[in-house]
């Protein structure tokens, strides 16, 4: 009943085979390998659009990475104040840009507010030297309270954005858990949607550590100040044939989706057991994350039976379900919770 986080999760073992079968012989290296092309390709046909790619290993390094080459150090990065790159990067951002400040925008749900973005862009000039212009908007999708964006909403926000020029960065950590809620196409919630770049995860999702940074339409033209970047601050791995392997194996006859899709299910049924015992779920539960709020002694009772969740910030507690959550974790939930 291991309900902290998906990156707790194991791998899954079609990602751990791509390893061994990747394990012959000698390969180029630094993303220079025949798995990383095949990749790129690959990646390119799920997206129905020409891309460039870059390789990681964790969601922090691909996030302050795209977003040091779509915001100057003195420009600006707008986000929700619940996002991911505001609370839990360490700076990392803002370290990565050489400066830049992050301004958080407020929103229901960890939605931004089209209304608090329109404020923001109105508050702060592009031209005035003495502030910070707003230079990038960073989107998370699937986002921190576990809700999904429609193309719809992100077309508002990321229009408007682009209508001053603003570079479109989606942090796309749980992506494949927004994708197979919205039952969107690829392309639909990404650079058809705005975005520039999309740091698309697969560690939370049956990776080791997978994650990729793409580069759409003109923001292609970033990668070599983006690869250089990668090589300074020490994320270049040169072994890239394994993180390329572990994805080509995710996107597999669609097993990325199959994953998420698996994930939200347990989620969902979560949500439902925590409802029928009287718990208040927070936020619409739109992936595999359900945030609730607890009675203390049935937080207590949860966690004495072997539940695993976090206690939030906000004061609700949160469970998130991962491929391999089984229905004996669902059962024990419920059995725990006297259902
Ligand atoms: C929305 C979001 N973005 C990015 C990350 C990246 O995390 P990490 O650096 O742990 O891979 C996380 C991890 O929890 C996340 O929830």
């Amino acid at each position: 009943m291991n309900f902290l986080s998906d990156t707790t999760a194991p791998a899954h073992p079609a990602l751990l085979a791509s390893l061994t079968a990747a394990n012959s012989g000698y390969a180029a290296s630094y993303g220079n390998d025949a798995i990383t092309t095949e990749l790129k390709a690959r990646l390119s046909e799920v997206f129905a659009t020409d891309l460039e790619l870059v390789l990681t290993t964790s969601g922090t390094a691909s996030n302050a990475l795209a977003l040091s080459v779509l915001c100057p150090p003195h420009g600006m990065i707008l986000c929700h104040d619940e996002a991911h790159i505001h609370r839990d990067e360490r700076g990392a951002p803002e370290f990565f840009s050489g400066g830049a400040k992050l301004l958080p925008l407020a929103g229901e749900h960890a939605k931004i507010d089209p209304g608090e973005l329109e404020r923001a862009l109105n508050q702060w000039p592009q031209d005035f030297v003495h502030a910070p212009p707003p230079c990038a908007l960073s989107i998370s999708n699937l986002n921190e309270s576990g809700c999904a964006y429609s193309p719809t909403e992100l077309t508002a926000l990321t229009g408007r954005a682009k209508s001053k020029a603003l570079n479109i960065h989606f942090d796309g950590a749980r992506f494949a858990n927004a994708l197979v809620s919205s039952g969107e196409s690829a392309a639909s919630m990404s650079w058809q949607s705005g975005a520039d770049i999309l740091c698309l995860g697969a560690t939370k999702n049956g990776a080791l550590g997978a994650e990729a940074i793409l580069l759409f339409g003109n923001a292609r033209r970033h990668l070599p100040e983006l690869q250089a970047r990668q090589k300074r601050s020490g994320h270049m791995g040169p072994k890239a044939r394994y993180i390329a392997a572990q994805m080509l194996a995710w996107l597999h006859d669609d097993l990325w989706l199959d994953l998420a899709r698996a994930a939200n299910t347990s989620a969902a049924e979560i949500a439902n057991t925590l409802r029928k015992a009287g718990a208040e779920i927070v936020h619409p539960v739109d992936g595999n994350e359900v945030f609730v709020r607890l009675d203390v002694e049935v937080a207590r009772q949860l966690r004495s039976a072997g539940a695993g969740f976090y206690q939030w910030p906000d004061g609700s507690a949160r469970f998130v379900a991962s491929w391999s959550t089984t229905d004996n974790d669902l059962k024990a939930l419920e059995d725990a919770l006297g259902g």
